[in-house]
């Protein structure tokens, strides 16, 4: 059995009495798997950190060591600029360069390709994950917003995801951006040829974060589950975790026998 927990939009800031509920949620979910035995992961969806500065990196780190060699990252506008508006080279050289490798984690998001690893928990259970860097480099504001994958990444996607050697395997791609329709400034750029992919290739889940959800700490993170007709779309649940510190909730993907579900925790 495979557990992925997933947030989204910690937002570490530089001082400790702005993190205490992205603490708080983490240290529930530190509570709730044997990390040292079980195959279970944490999924944070970008926005990791609030203005991609150094100090709030640290606090990120300290929060997510933990978890390491059990951690999914994706790089959100937030990680990578100030503000989350204006892209910085410097803060993208930190997230790649520093925090990640700190975490064990050696991968350049900044290049634009997918981060693949394929999760096995040792007695027949499988799942292939995909991270993806939804963050443009662009100094148009409202494009920084939107995030788009770009067509090598999103031809890298394809290429692997209908790579025959994984045609048995449940599929489960993240990235920070919505790639679902929506008000057109915070949709995904290319969102329509991302789902294209995703349905073409019968991806189980896609997990991400960066905007909606509600802002009532009772209530779960919006992007509910929405189950579409499998049949149809290929996709069966998108994912919305960008509530979840709020919320104070996270969602629970489970892969067993080649089986996927999800609840709320
Ligand atoms: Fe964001």
């Amino acid at each position: 059995m495979i557990k992925i927990a997933h947030v989204s939009d910690l937002h570490f800031h530089k001082k400790a009495e702005d993190n205490e509920k992205a603490l708080s949620l983490l240290d529930r979910i530190k509570g709730a798997y044997d990390f040292a035995h079980d195959e279970a992961y944490l999924l944070a969806t970008g926005d990791i950190v609030d203005d991609g500065e150094i100090s709030q990196y640290n606090n990120a780190l300290t929060a997510l060591k933990p978890f390491e060699e059990h951690l999914l990252v994706a790089p959100g506008n937030h990680d990578y600029g100030f503000g989350g508006n204006i892209f910085s080279h410097d803060s993208a050289l930190l997230f790649d360069n520093e925090f990640l490798p700190n975490l064990g984690i050696n991968f350049r998001f900044m290049q634009k390709q997918p981060m693949v690893r394929l999760l096995d928990d040792g007695a027949g259970t499988k799942l292939l994950t995909v991270g993806l860097n939804s963050v443009l480099e662009t100094s148009t504001v409202l494009d920084f917003a939107r995030g788009g994958i770009g067509k090598q990444q999103l031809s890298d996607l394809n290429t692997i995801l209908s790579n025959p050697g994984y045609a048995d395997i449940p599929k489960f791609v993240y990235l920070h951006h919505r790639p679902q329709k929506c008000i057109w400034f915070l949709e995904m750029v290319d969102a329509e040829d991302f789902m294209a992919v995703m349905n073409q290739n019968n991806v189980s889940v896609v997990a991400f974060g960066h905007s909606g959800g509600t802002m009532r700490p009772e209530e779960p993170p919006q992007a509910r589950i929405m189950n579409i007709i499998k049949k149809e779309y290929g996709v069966k649940y998108l994912l919305n975790a960008n509530s979840s510190v709020d919320a104070q909730k996270y969602y629970e993907i489970v892969v067993d026998n080649g089986e996927v579900s999800v609840s709320i925790k």
